[in-house]
Parts: structure tokens; C-alpha cells; sequence
């Protein structure tokens, strides 16, 4: 498979060559400095597949997208995805083909402990894990592994999920399990993935499993929870496994930028920063902030308005003052999740609101700029200098001293391999990143593009694609082919600058770096 996928690769390569012009490379002229993080990042239930085997319990998306096959557009689930639990030695050698150090993956809880408690440790699982970490780490790859990539076993979710405060215990327990297993070889780990989409979406809302609808109260209970698990599990890992493993553990939290609608006018400015607060600071300053804790804004707007209608206590959870301390400096990188951005301007009330909700909470109509393009999914938009600014507003809210490591970034598109509108979103998106790190100050240690191949992308299905590699969904073998935006990371990578030449959209004549 890899030598087929190779033939190719040099193919697509030779055929590019003409299209590759000397010299000046426009605004990227930065590069990237020696040490610095490249990565490419998947998780369990979007490639796995397997889902019932060699003793697997069921994932929370298991039971939902089994019960509800409407679900997905294409009544897809993630039954088999890309079937890396069979084919991870084809991932392994892709991952290396694009000359990266490091592979983010995630271990899926259900299926190293089937009932999601410690009493019941699957050894199939233990042995594939194994498996896929010390061909990653023959391939000369580092391996970093999130412990919470949103496939909660279910019959951890039957309990309620994140909104129960056991939970806390539970991941704790599952997280002693995962250092212990694999803390030999495994020196990077993220705890959890993008709190916000799956707390606001999941628990709050209906977009993502668990599919709650428990808006106003189930997405602030998951934040409170999630936010105590990680650092349960920070802790754990800081005193018992640290001093022999010695390695970096940290969280992962996803974040738009905010976009003022009319940037000279205070209310939108307002908005925007509101936005941020409520859909980042909440999260973020608990752990990041020299205060932690809640952000005020947060604090004051959820007390009052819960007071207003009609409850006793705050939809809000209260920390205790230990577990403020606990809480805080509780990660060892700020991993950022980034997509696209949003145009803010305040609002009361919105149609799409549910009362009491998170969105209500915030007061802030979200849209995008018809000029911004739109390659694939509605929710996204391409907007490079979004990029460069969240990066800014993160350093300046936690402080220069906190690393930020960009844990996804990437584009999403209808599919084909000539994905010129992804190879152009990562040139400019890196080009910003790197204008943050050298011309802002930013401490951005690393950058891992989401994702390595096509794969089951949650609520869109099989019908939006993220890969680097094309996978033929349809064949028994899900056969994976570069796309010409693996190609060009790979020469990023290798190069370690920005080369707009390289590849070249054709039929484009406009070049969008002029953002
Ligand atoms: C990048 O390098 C080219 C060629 O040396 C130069 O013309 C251009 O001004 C440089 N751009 C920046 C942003 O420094
Ligand atoms: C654990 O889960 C399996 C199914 O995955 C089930 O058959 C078994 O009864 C469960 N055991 C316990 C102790 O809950
Ligand atoms: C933007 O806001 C300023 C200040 O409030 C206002 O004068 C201006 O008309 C606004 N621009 C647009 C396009 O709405």
C-alpha cells in the first residue's frame, strides 16, 4: 500500500513541477524555527471504525448514530470510517510520507474500557494501541494522544454524562489506566478536545451527540465538569507519573475569532469581546488566567439572567476556592482548535436562540462576510487574518509564557484530490501564523493540520472532507491517495517556509494572500 501510494505521490509531483516557479515567494518569507512542532492530527471515532470489535464497549456515538440514522445526511456512522483499526499501518506510513515528527491521535475510551470504568480493561485494545504507537515511533514519529476525543462510553453517558459530577472520578480513573499503559512511550497528551463544541452543541444543544437539548443548564454543567476532569487528570499525571515519565500533558480548546461587524463602532467591539469571553474565556481563564475562575463578564451575566428567570442558584456551577487553585495553570500548553470566524455585532434575541441557552447568555449575532469564501460546510468561511488575531487575543489575555500549540487547523470541502482551495487555506493560514509568532511575539511551539485523510466527520457524516488524503470510501480497501494539499505541506514542511508558488490554482486568477 504505502510503495503504491508512493508511485503515486511522485507522479502527482513530476506532473507539478512546471507549475513551481523559482525565487520570491510573496509574504512568506518567514520560516519556521528548527524545533518547531509539525504535526498532522486524526481521532479514534472518525477513522477507527471496528466499532464492535475484539471486545470494544459502545461509544456514546455508537448508540446514537445506530438509533438514529437521520442523523447524518448520508445515514452514515462511524461503524467503519477509514477501518484504521485495521489499516493504521497505511496511516503510519502516510504520516511519514509527509515528513512530520509528530501524529496526534486519540485513544477511544470504550474501547480500552468497555463499561468506561476501570474494572474492565480491554487487552485487544492495549495491544492495538501498542501496535500503532511503536510503528509511529519506528517511523521516527512522536506520538501525542488526547485521552477524550468526545467518545464517551456509554454507559458513562446513561449516567449523564459530563453533567454528573463523577464523571470527574471516572476520568480520572480512565486516565490512571492510559499513563500507566502507555506513559512509557507516550511523552505529549491532551486531556481533552474543544470543550465548547462539545458542551455548547452536545449538552446545550442538538448538532452534536449526545444530542441533549439541555440548553441554559447542561452545557454549563459540562463545561464545570469537563473543566474539573481535566484537572484531575493534570494532577494525577503531575504527581504520580510525571517524575518517571516525564512528559507535558495539556488541554485543547477550540475557538472562532470574533470579528467586529463595523469595527468602528463600540457595540460590535463590545460584542465581540463579549463573544470571546463566553465561548473561550470560559473555558480558557479558569486554567490559563492568573485570576482563574470564570471570567467576571461570564459570572455577572449568567447569575443575573438565571436570577431574572426565575431560578434559585446560578445555571453557572460555583467553584470552590480549592478547586479554583486546582484549576489554575492546570496545563502545560494552550492547545488551540481554529477554524473560521464569525461577524459580531450585540443582539437580544435571535431566532435561533433557545431560552435559557448559552447563546442567549452572550447577546451576540453571529454572521459571516459574503466576501469571505465558503468551500464547503455553512458554519465555515475562509478568513486568514482570523487566524493571526485569536492567536493575539490569547497571548494577550494569558500571557506570553504559556505556549500555544495549534492542535487542529484545516479546511473542509465537498472532496477531490485537486483541493487547491485547501492548499491556498493552508498557505495563508500559516502565513498568519507565522506573522503572529515573528512580527506579534506569539509563543506558537507547534502546528498540526486536521487532518490526515478524509473521515467520519460527525454530524456532516461522509459529505465534508478534511483530508490531506483522499479515502476511497466506497472500495473494501478505503485506498488513500494524497491530495495536492499533502503535497504541499509536505514541502512546507520540508522547506520549512511558504512557497504560494508551488502549487498554483489554474483556473484562478485571483490570489487571496492579499487578505
Ligand atoms: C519576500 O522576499 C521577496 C524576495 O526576496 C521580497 O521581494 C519581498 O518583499 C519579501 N516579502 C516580505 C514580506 O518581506
Ligand atoms: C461490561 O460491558 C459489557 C458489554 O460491553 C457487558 O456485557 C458487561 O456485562 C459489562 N460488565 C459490567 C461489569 O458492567
Ligand atoms: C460603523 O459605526 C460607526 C460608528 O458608530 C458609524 O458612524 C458608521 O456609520 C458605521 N458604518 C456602517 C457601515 O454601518
Amino acid at each position: 500500500m504505502a510503495s503504491s501510494r508512493q508511485v503515486v505521490l511522485r507522479a502527482v509531483l513530476a506532473s507539478l513541477s512546471v507549475l513551481s516557479a523559482r525565487g520570491a515567494s510573496g509574504p512568506g518569507n518567514y520560516t519556521f524555527p528548527d524545533g518547531f512542532m509539525f504535526g498532522v492530527a486524526t481521532a479514534a471515532y472518525q477513522i477507527e471504525g471496528a466499532w464492535n470489535e475484539d471486545g470494544k464497549g459502545e461509544s456514546m456515538w455508537d448508540t446514537y448514530v445506530h438509533a438514529h440514522p437521520e442523523y447524518t445526511p448520508d445515514r452514515s456512522t462511524g461503524d467503519v470510517a477509514t477501518d484504521s483499526y485495521h489499516k493504521y499501518m497505511d496511516d503510519v506510513a502516510m504520516v511519514k510520507e509527509l515528513g512530520v515528527d509528530y501524529y496526534r491521535m486519540s485513544i477511544s475510551w470504550p474501547r480500552l474500557l468497555p463499561n468506561g470504568t476501570d474494572n474492565n480493561i480491554n487487552k485487544a485494545a492495549v495491544r492495538y494501541y501498542r501496535k500503532v504507537i511503536k510503528e509511529l515511533i519506528k517511523a521516527k514519529i512522536i506520538p501525542v494522544v488526547t485521552l477524550f476525543h468526545w467518545d464517551l462510553p456509554t454507559p458513562l453517558m446513561d449516567l449523564g454524562g459530563w453533567a454528573n459530577p463523577q464523571m470527574v472520578n471516572y476520568f480520572r480513573d480512565y486516565a490512571r489506566v492510559v499513563f500507566n499503559l502507555f506513559g512509557d512511550v507516550v511523552k505529549t497528551w491532551t486531556t481533552m478536545n474543544e470543550l465548547h463544541q462539545h458542551c455548547i452543541y452536545g449538552y446545550g444543544g442538538e448538532y452534536f451527540v449526545p444530542v441533549l437539548k439541555s440548553h441554559g443548564v447542561g452545557e454549563y454543567l459540562c463545561v464545570h465538569y469537563m473543566l474539573l476532569g481535566h484537572a484531575a487528570a493534570y494532577h494525577l499525571y503531575d504527581k504520580e507519573f510525571r517524575p518517571t515519565q516525564k512528559g507535558k500533558i495539556g488541554l485543547t480548546l477550540d475557538a472562532f475569532w470574533a470579528e467586529p461587524k463595523n469595527s468602528s463602532n463600540p457595540d460590535d467591539i463590545e460584542a465581540a469581546e463579549r463573544y470571546l469571553q463566553m465561548h473561550l474565556g470560559t473555558f480558557a481563564h479558569p486554567i490559563f488566567s492568573k485570576q482563574g475562575d470564570y471570567p467576571e463578564v461570564v459570572r455577572n451575566r449568567v447569575d443575573k439572567l438565571s436570577l431574572q428567570q426565575g431560578y434559585t442558584r446560578s445555571r453557572l456551577p460555583y467553584f470552590t476556592p480549592e478547586e479554583i487553585i486546582s484549576l489554575r495553570g492546570s496545563s502545560d500548553f494552550f492547545g488551540l482548535n481554529h477554524y473560521t470566524s464569525f461577524l459580531m455585532s450585540p443582539s437580544n434575541f435571535e431566532e435561533t436562540w433557545a431560552i435559557p441557552s448559552m447563546d442567549s447568555d452572550t447577546g451576540v449575532k453571529l454572521e459571516q462576510d459574503p466576501k469571505w469564501p465558503k468551500p464547503g460546510s455553512d458554519w465555515f468561511s475562509v478568513y486568514p487574518p482570523g487566524f493571526r488575531k485569536i492567536i493575539n487575543w490569547i497571548t494577550h489575555e494569558y500571557g506570553k509564557e504559556i505556549p500555544i500549540i495549534i492542535t487542529e487547523n484545516g479546511l473542509t470541502d465537498f472532496g477531490g484530490v485537486k483541493d487547491y482551495a485547501r492548499v491556498d487555506y493552508f498557505n495563508e493560514y500559516l502565513s498568519q501564523m507565522l506573522q503572529a509568532m515573528y512580527a506579534d511575539g506569539c509563543n506558537i511551539q507547534g502546528y498540526f493540520a486536521w487532518t490526515l485523510m478524509d473521515d467520519f466527520e460527525w454530524k456532516d457524516g461522509y459529505t465534508s472532507k478534511f483530508g490531506l488524503y483522499h479515502v476511497d470510501f466506497d472500495s473494501e480497501e478505503k485506498t488513500r491517495t494524497p491530495k495536492l494539499s499533502a503535497i504541499n505541506y509536505r514541502e512546507i514542511v520540508r522547506t520549512k517556509k511558504i512557497n504560494f508558488n508551488f502549487i498554483k490554482n489554474p483556473t484562478s486568477s485571483t490570489h487571496s494572500n492579499k487578505l
